[in-house]
């Protein structure tokens, strides 16, 4: 087959699928589009169990692509600000009678927001985003988003809302980014990652704390929300334990990329990767392969590299890493490889492989059973 080429083994994400879907306990799960980035695999997980219901989306103009695609219940998972796409996307859900959220930190925000539905005369739906990151001396613990990091601030926001006659809160958000996307199993960490325990123990005390302070408030002013939203693949373990929770996000979960291999509570199944072709040989214990230079997005570090997956125990060079146009790799004794053979790599993070693809190859068993356009091979990039 021509390389490159991207893949998702469909037996492995079923079967993520459904350990996620029993993973959930009692809660919802709304999809992480981010995360996946192809129509027919999230029609895929959709289907498969009735605990996944709506989707995160991350842009306004992707939000307007998965309606026309036929999905409801979309939230927008961090705000956006473009007064055309806001517009448009109002009324392309009023139209076809589909729920779209936005999210809100800020009355700036819900203002703004307020002005474009009050001029097309169309109530729009928001989620407040709660901070749930923990600030320890020395230490930020969590992502940077939402200035709101308690009731108090939240207060003021939700009383705005109230008297707009073009706004209504639907939900709430809160994303623990520092228990669900830390991982707290590394090799050879024992210190790092008994600290790192310590601190998640510590600080999914303080979230449930947080949220329920928050929904307390919140019940006071009289608002009845339709979802409450924790999260993401990380956290189930703690976020399904919340009893004021009633659903949780997931992406990564599915396709499983390296950076899930280090968690102490779960370990999903590698269902998604990608091959390059192996073109010359440096040395007779190196291969160089065209292409394969696929990194991940967020703070730098080795460990957004790509890993060689496939066949195992080669290893990038530290010197070189994955390349824009070259990927040299030790093999390990006993492999032998050609000009021509495949390199299998897993992509550190999910969704940001389908960036590089036009399709996923879908496998069962031994066998490709279709082709999955990625969001790039529907012609659409929206970050
Ligand atoms: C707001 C929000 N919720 C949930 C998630 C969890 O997604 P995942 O399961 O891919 O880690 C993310 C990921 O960054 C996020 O930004």
């Amino acid at each position: 087959m021509p390389k490159p080429f991207a893949y998702v083994n469909l037996d492995l994400l079923d079967a993520n699928s459904s350990a996620i879907a029993t993973a959930a306990g009692n809660k919802r799960i709304r999809i992480a589009s981010k995360s996946i980035r192809s129509v027919e695999v999230l029609r895929r997980i959709i289907g498969s169990h009735e605990v996944y219901q709506g989707v995160m989306c991350y842009t306004a103009r992707e939000a307007a692509f998965l309606l026309k695609h036929g999905f409801d219940d979309l939230l927008i998972g961090y705000p956006v600000w473009d007064k055309s796409e806001i517009s448009n996307l109002l009324q392309a859900a009023a139209a076809n009678g589909r729920i779209i959220v936005f999210m809100i930190d800020s009355i700036q925000h819900v203002e703004h927001i307020e002005q474009l539905a009050a001029a097309i005369g169309i109530e729009a739906f928001v989620c407040l985003d709660i901070d749930m990151s923990a600030s320890y001396p020395g230490l930020h613990f969590g992502v940077r988003r939402s200035p709101i990091t308690a009731w108090a601030q939240a207060k003021p926001i939700v009383e705005r809302i109230i008297q707009s006659k073009w706004i209504r809160l639907d939900g709430i958000m809160g994303y623990e980014a520092q228990i669900a996307g830390v991982a707290d199993d590394t090799k050879g960490q024992f210190l790092k990652n008994a600290i790192i325990r310590q601190l998640k123990r510590k600080s999914i005390r303080e979230v449930a704390m947080r949220r329920e302070e928050v929904l307390e408030g919140i019940k006071e002013l009289g608002v009845q929300l339709r979802f409450v939203n924790a999260g993401g693949t990380g956290s189930m373990d703690s976020s399904r334990l919340e009893r004021g929770v009633t659903e949780i996000t997931i992406g990564s979960g599915f396709y499983s990329p390296t950076l899930f291999d280090h968690y102490e509570g779960f370990r999903y199944l590698p269902a998604a990767g990608y091959a390059v072709e192996i073109v010359r040989k440096p040395r007779s214990d190196m291969v160089t392969c065209l292409g394969g230079g696929y990194m991940a997005s967020g703070a730098v570090g080795a460990d957004k590299a790509p890993q060689p997956y496939l066949p195992e125990g080669l290893t990038l060079l530290s010197l070189e890493g994955a390349g824009e146009v070259q990927t040299p790799l030790r093999c390990p004794s006993g492999v032998a490889l050609a000009l021509g053979d495949p390199i299998f790599f897993r992509h550190a993070k999910a969704g940001e492989l389908c960036e590089r693809f036009p399709k996923l190859y879908a496998i069962s068993g031994e066998t490709i059973v279709a082709e999955y356009l990625t969001y790039r091979g529907e012609g659409e990039c929206f970050l």
